[in-house]
């Protein structure tokens, strides 16, 4: 029998890597979770507290789906404000609502087995299309209230979301349901502080603020992984001043969201979405169209108060530089966030009224201390595409920068001047739309007049267009670059052999050379060629793996607890045959850490932060034996109701790039462990996300949709890509080419590896020859009849060797420096 090879611990002892790992995830939901309202009744002393709502009886610690994270506890409101020294006195209400909560599950899960059986393959990949929805659990009571014994209560709404489906909008999901009003309504008359919470992945309907006038305090808790509920209570106390920002502008009603309710299914066409707002895309266009949010993108309140004053500014060629000295002039310490927007010049393009083009954030500032924060950034920043010329393009005039406590709140520091028109990027087109795309027009305010406005008074910068760099991309083939063994070992391996590596080994996970439990696949390995295994990981709350497996008799690893939520409804007997025999077999252990989520994250606004959580994650990919994290998604926030914005960053491409790649950087900082960053692109809606198109002209798809992306590459250096289920422009995104080679490899130097979504050139779906020829390297998941039909292509001569060397070569680079390849191949 051959050897089973796992790193997972056969000890369930909490190490020392999980104790800096969970401090970690504290330190990162701490500085997350954003204070909204606070009319002075924040920060609490700890005491009685009468604490109501889903999101109190269970903390939701993040989304469903592969976005899930098996950790060994986490800690919810409740337990986080015990441990702070709090007495929570509404046990009878929280305890009704789980017996609600457990009750309505088991019945919503009942069926599954059916369903699953009667799909076919494409249906199978939104599996989870049909989530169970949170309760709002009962009434509060008058006997609730008495028995309470306070005059504090925080309710806590919380939502649930995540792949395969998108959130409602209907008074359950992104608006409040009835009973949750009637129970704000209830807790608003009988206490005399409240405080509301908002643990949701996403932003929601805040009307109840004008409905229900007298809410003291609202936080934006997010989803915050395994220690969202100390960091909440430390926030609650002021033992932490809050630092976060939104990452997102939240809408005052879901109808100002540009083309609201055209989105998904909404117009009864879920397949096929214009992306008709072009790039005016969240504060893009409430800013350019005058539309007042609720709360704008960036914003986020302390309990203390910042004054920002601009100190220097310089442009050099391509690099760009502000530094704003911020002063804590309130009573307590406190962190600040300085943001970099610009108003680019109206010329020939119409722009939107200003971006986001960097931002930093201060250390902790005592009261009264004083901290010089530099954002740096390049030109590229400034540019836009200008999609006749198919390039980038600065063009002359002025570029009034600006500091901002948030999009709204800005303060214009000083206008750099470019005296000609410059193309800083000579491109070719890359994925036309079929059809051209009915765009929003633009109307008031006149940005040329504001821009004049603006610009008066500032001190001016020149900036010559004879010093900037202009790059004129180079599409002819791309070069080979392989290394010495990794050319042996393609010499070595038959044409079949290499196919075989092109593909993964399928959902049951073939046999790999190093077993990680609840991997999502793994690459093939070749022992007696010296070529190991690679394991790929879900995230990116962390590691999705097997918390508890078995290493049964007969020497197959076997689950002990369910890998994903909706795996719990199986039936029993299922269930049975996946498991293993606790009393019988060695049990293994994987603990990995849940951290909050991406929407969470961007909130931090702190890439130092966001690239310690990177280096936290490589931490246990090391430990266990992780080659590729499936993470992080990087998709952009377009609507409120995407089932996966949690698992994304933000309405804006700049912070969702940096964010992207400072985790890069953390991940990668650990040899031979990669990022893959999801889903590229233009991956916004969940429903029929496997056939639906989303459409947009090429100015939208580079400036919005693939921005994040190409800094992710650019800054972070991310090893891999994801290529995404829906279609761009009527084309699979893994069966485009202009998306795969021309902007990412060869626009933007990517060098790593390309994969497919699980199950995306399933029948029906994505082309697996033309995957491959666009820039794919591997299938994924793969296995049998997939490495069977790319046999086949081969032999028809439908693909070619030069083809499958090429995918072979980027991926054994990889596999050459992967972790577990250096452990058991490199001595021999
Ligand atoms: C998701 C990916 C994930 C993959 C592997 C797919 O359903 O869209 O984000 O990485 O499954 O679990």
């Amino acid at each position: 029998m051959e050897k089973v090879r796992y790193k997972a611990s056969v000890s369930d002892a909490v190490s020392e890597r999980e104790k800096r790992n969970r401090q970690v995830a504290y330190e990162a939901a701490a500085e997350s979770i954003v204070l909204l309202e606070n009319d002075g009744v924040l920060p609490l002393v700890p005491g009685k507290v009468a604490l109501y709502g889903g999101g109190a009886a269970m903390t939701v610690k993040g989304g469903t789906g592969s976005g899930e994270v098996n950790e060994r506890h986490s800690v919810g409101i409740e337990e986080g404000l015990e441990d702070a020294g709090f007495t929570v006195t509404t046990k009878d209400w929280l305890t009704d609502w789980r017996q609600k909560y457990e009750e309505g599950k088991a019945a919503h899960g009942k069926g599954m087995l059916k369903k699953m059986l009667s799909m076919d393959s494409s249906a199978l990949i939104n599996i989870m299309a049909n989530p169970y929805r949170l309760p709002a659990g009962r009434k509060i009571t008058v006997a609730d209230v008495k028995n309470s014994d306070t005059d504090t209560c925080i309710y806590v709404v919380a939502r649930q979301a995540g792949e395969c489906a998108d959130r409602e909008l209907e008074r359950f999901d992104y608006q409040l349901m009835d009973m949750e009003r009637e129970n704000i309504r209830r807790a608003v008359k009988a206490y005399k502080k409240v405080i509301l919470v908002i643990n949701v992945g996403s932003s929601m309907d805040m009307s109840i603020l004008e409905e229900v006038p007298g809410i003291n305090a609202v936080l934006y808790y997010c989803q915050q992984g395994m220690e969202g509920g100390r960091a909440f209570a430390d926030i609650l106390t002021g033992k932490v001043n809050p630092s976060g920002a939104l990452s997102d502008s939240w809408a005052k009603r879901y109808l100002d969201v540009p083309y609201a309710m055209e989105f998904a299914d909404m117009d009864g066409n879920a397949l096929e979405a214009d992306y008709k707002e072009g790039i005016y895309v969240g504060y893009r266009y409430y800013d350019t169209f005058g539309v007042k949010p609720r709360y704008p993108f960036g914003y986020g309140r302390s309990y203390t108060t910042f004054e920002l004053a601009y100190k220097d500014a310089r442009m050099e060629g391509n690099e760009g530089r502000v530094e704003v000295e911020v002063t804590n002039t309130g009573a307590v310490a406190g962190k600040k966030i300085v943001q970099i927007y610009a108003y680019c010049p109206q010329g020939e393009m119409k722009k939107e009224a200003k971006r986001l083009i960097g931002f930093g954030k201060t250390s902790l500032l005592a009261p009264g201390a004083k901290e010089s924060v530099a954002v740096t950034f390049d030109a590229h920043a400034l540019a836009s595409y200008d999609e006749e010329k198919a390039a980038y393009v600065l063009e002359s005039g002025d570029y009034v920068l600006a500091y901002g406590h948030d999009a709204v709140d800005v303060i214009p520091c000083v206008v750099v001047k470019l005296d000609e028109t410059i193309c800083l990027e000579q491109c070719e087109h890359i994925c036309p739309p079929e059809r051209k795309i009915e765009e929003l027009s633009r109307k008031a305010p006149d940005q040329e007049i504001l821009q004049k406005e603006l610009a008066e008074g500032l001190p001016v910068i020149d900036w010559k267009a004879a010093d900037i760099q202009t790059v004129v991309y180079d599409y002819s083939e791309l070069e080979e670059s392989t290394t010495e063994t990794v050319e042996r070992w393609m010499d070595g391996l038959s044409v079949d052999e290499m196919i075989e590596l092109l593909s993964g080994s399928g959902v049951m996970g073939g046999k790999p050379y190093l077993n990680v439990p609840g991997a999502a696949a793994y690459t093939k390995a070749y022992p007696e060629k010296g070529i190991c295994s690679t394991a790929l990981c879900d995230g990116p709350a962390g590691l999705r793996l097997q918390r508890v497996s078995a290493l049964t008799k007969k020497g197959q690893i076997k689950a002990m607890e369910m890998m994903m939520d909706f795996m719990n409804n199986l039936p029993g007997v299922v269930k049975k045959m996946m498991t293993g025999n606790p009393k019988k077999d060695t049990l293994l252990y994987q603990n990995a850490t849940a951290f909050p989520v991406g929407t969470a994250l961007a909130q931090t606004w702190n890439q130092e932060m966001i690239e310690r959580v990177g280096s936290a994650v490589g931490d246990e990919m090391e430990e266990y034996g992780v080659t590729f994290w499936l993470a992080p998604g990087m998709n952009i926030h377009r609507n409120p109701l995407c089932g996966r914005n949690y698992e994304y960053y933000s309405e804006d491409p700049v912070l969702s790039g940096k964010c992207a790649a400072a985790m890069s950087r953390g991940v990668q900082s650990h040899p031979g462990c990669y990022v893959t960053i999801k889903h590229y692109a233009a991956n916004n809606q969940e429903t029929q996300r496997n056939l639906m198109s989303s459409n947009m002209d090429e100015r939208t798809l580079r400036e919005i949709y693939l921005e994040g992306f190409r800094i992710a590459v650019r800054e972070g250096g991310a090893k891999a890509v994801m290529t995404s289920y829906n279609k761009l422009n009527h084309v699979y995104t893994p069966n485009s080419y202009d998306l795969c080679t021309k902007a990412l490899r060869q626009e933007w130097g990517f060098d790593g590896v390309v994969m497919t979504d699980w199950m995306s050139t399933d029948k029906g779906l994505a082309d697996r020859v033309q995957a491959y020829e666009s820039g794919n390297d591997l299938l994924m998941p793969g296995g049998k009849g997939c490495v069977k039909e790319v046999k086949a292509a081969y032999q028809e001569g439908r693909l070619s060797l030069d083809v499958i060397r090429q995918c072979c070569g980027r991926l054994l680079v990889l596999v050459e420096e992967s972790g577990p390849q250096r452990e058991y191949f490199k001595s021999r």
